[in-house]
Order: C-alpha cells, then structure tokens, then sequence
C-alpha cells in the first residue's frame, strides 16, 4: 500500500517542497507507525525551507516538527503506547528529561528525521506522547514546538508565581501560549503587539493589558508605566535580538528574561543590560518530561492553543506561504480528511 508524503528540498523556496509516493512503512523494534491526522508550522520550518536553520535540513526529509495522529502499528518491543493511541512526539528525538545537552540537539524530526507533513510517520518510541483528550486534532497538533517552550519558560528553573508580572513580546505561537499559561499560574500579563485587532484577540485569550507598539513604540516605556515603575518581573522575548534591549528596558530588578526568538539584530547596539540586574537565558523547546507537564496542566485546566487557518493535505504549499506571509495569530494547520 502506498502513502503520500511532502518531501523537502532546502535552499529552492516552496519549489523544493513535492509530494511523492512511497510504501506505508513498517516499525523497527523500538518504533511505531501513525496515520496523520494534521501537522503544524513553526518559523524553523521556514529557516529549514529557506536553509538559515541551525541544523540543515537533510535533502529530501519529510518537513514538519508538530503533528498528532493515530498509532496504526508498533514495533516488539513497544510498550508506552498501543495501536489506536492518538499521539504526538516530542521536537527533539532523544531529550526526555533533566537538563539539554548538545548531543539532543542533533537529532529532530522533520529536520534530519522524517517528520509530519505526510500521510504516515513513523517515530521512535521514546520521543512518544499522549495528547490531551478534549483538544481536536488541529490544536493537538499545535503543542511540540511553541507549547513546550512557552511552558518551559514560565515552569522552570523556577515556576511563575501569583501575582507576579510576565511581559509577552510578539503574537507568534510561543507567546500566545505563553499568555495562557502565565495566567493559569496566576500571574498578571501584559503584552507587546503592532495592531489593534491582534491587542483585542489578546485580551480574549486573557492578557491583562495590552500595548500596541505602532502606537506606542517606546512600548518598555509602558510598561514600566503600568507596572508604577517596577518593571515586569518576567520576559517572554519571542522575537529576539531586535527587542531584547526594549525587553530589558521594560523588566524589574532581578528579572528573568527568557530568550526564545530568533530574529536577527537590526543593528549594533549598546549594553543590551543598560547597567541592570537580571537573568537572561536562552532556552529550546523541552524534554519529553516538560512536554507531559505542559498536557497535565492542559487537560486540567482544558486549555486550547489557538488555530489561525486549517489547509487540507493537499495545500501545503500554500499553508506554507499563508504562514510566511499571512501575519497568523496563532497556529496554521495542515488537516487531512
Ligand atoms: N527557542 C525555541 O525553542 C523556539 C521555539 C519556537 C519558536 N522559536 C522562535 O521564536 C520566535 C517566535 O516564534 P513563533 O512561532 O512564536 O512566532 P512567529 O510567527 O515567528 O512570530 C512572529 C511575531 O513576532 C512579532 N515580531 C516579529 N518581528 C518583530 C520585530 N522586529 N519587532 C517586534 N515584534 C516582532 C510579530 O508580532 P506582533 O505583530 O504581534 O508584534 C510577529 O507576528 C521565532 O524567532 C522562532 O524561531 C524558538
């Protein structure tokens, strides 16, 4: 029997991205096959088509981090999922808990192994997860990626606590996440935007205040405005280098910013720590174990992660180019029927 899968070509745009043919594949002893049932884009999956990622895309890889279906067979020695399971796995084959180390950085699907943009994947059992019951499978297939990050940001090393201030810079995934989840641990968010209608949806997720920056650009300013000069006491910088000193501007003393964005710098700057006291650490998604501590609290609090736009199988190119140039709020998914 055959199966369909996009296949990925770096450096050529969406003209390295076809469909072909190939037998449904069979699990090793340690491995299970899944139909897909959807898949989801991440801005590396545009740096792995466009050849700027860290890791290169191997020619001819199947694209795709995120996606969720339905255990069709398992390998012998198979014993943490069944056949009939909906599942997901994790972005990085081998991280499974405890801190990263260079050597987990290596292997990622969708990258240097087969990923989710195909009819069937095949996955190691260890990079394995079970998804929440309640989310439908376009919001299932929204978790690898920018939902462990925005969990693992505000879980560790040590959790957000109540009334704590956590500051969302940019409406990616990352940070839409990211707002739900500093809400669930009782913090008061505030949120750095460039329209009015993105700053309205925002507030529907449950940012607290929101600051449009077309409007407001010295937006650090703001927020030090609305937090009586304070700052916040927690940054989810999910753009990067070209808002980090406005992030530092805008934080408390002995604040926590994390860095997840990866945008390149506009140009040279200055002390980006303008003279203050605080922690930056730049983090990848997550282990396994904090990918299972993200869908504990997702079903507990029965949270969805927000979808933009579902494109059927047949339309990657253009959930590709919807992606790219959309301006999405929220994830775009490719469903198949
Ligand atoms: N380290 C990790 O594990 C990890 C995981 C996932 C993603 N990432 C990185 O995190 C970043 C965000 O990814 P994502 O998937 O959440 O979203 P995304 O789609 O890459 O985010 C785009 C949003 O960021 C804001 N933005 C972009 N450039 C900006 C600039 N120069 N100044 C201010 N805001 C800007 C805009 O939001 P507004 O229009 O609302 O201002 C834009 O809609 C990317 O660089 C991605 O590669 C890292």
């Amino acid at each position: 029997m055959n199966s369909v899968a996009y296949q990925l070509f770096p450096g050529q745009g969406p003209e390295g991205l076809r469909a072909a043919p190939r037998p449904v594949p069979r699990p090793g002893p340690t491995q299970l096959v899944v139909r897909v049932r959807a898949a989801s884009f991440n801005r590396r999956d545009l740096m792995l088509m466009d050849g700027t990622y860290p890791l290169p895309a191997t020619p001819g890889v199947v694209p795709l981090s995120d996606g969720v279906g339905e255990v069709i067979a398992v390998g012998d020695g198979v014993t943490r999922v069944a056949v009939g399971d909906r599942v997901t796995a994790t972005y990085y084959l081998h991280w499974l808990r405890g801190p990263q180390r260079l050597a987990h950085v290596l292997d990622q699907y969708g990258a240097n192994h087969d990923g989710w943009l195909a009819e069937h994947i095949v996955l190691e059992e260890d990079s394995v997860v079970i998804v929440p019951d309640h989310l439908t499978d376009a919001e299932a297939a929204s978790l690898t990626c920018a939902g462990v990050v925005a969990w693992k940001t505000l879980a560790d090393p040590a959790p957000v606590l109540p009334g704590e201030t956590v500051l969302t810079v940019g409406t990616g995934s990352v940070a839409l996440f990211a707002v739900r989840f500093a809400r669930l641990r009782g913090a008061r968010v505030l949120s750095i935007t460039s329209s009015a209608e993105k700053a309205k949806r925002l507030r529907e997720i449950g940012a607290d205040e929101v600051i449009d920056r077309t409007e407001l650009p010295d937006w650090e300013q703001a927020v030090l405005d609305r937090t009586d000069g304070a700052g916040a006491d927690h940054v989810v910088e999910a753009v990067g280098p070209p808002t980090l000193a406005k992030s530092v501007a805008a934080s408390a003393f002995n604040a926590r910013i994390t860095l997840i964005g990866a945008f390149p710098a506009d140009g040279p700057a200055g002390d980006p720590f303008l003279g203050r006291y605080l922690s930056i650490r730049r983090i990848a998604v997550g282990s396994r174990a904090d990918f299972e501590d993200m869908n504990r609290a997702i079903t507990a609090h029965r949270l969805r992660p927000v979808v933009d736009r579902v494109f059927p199988f047949e339309a990657a190119v253009d959930a590709y180019r919807c992606f790219r140039e959309g301006d999405p709020f929220g994830k775009v998914v490719i469903e198949r029927g």
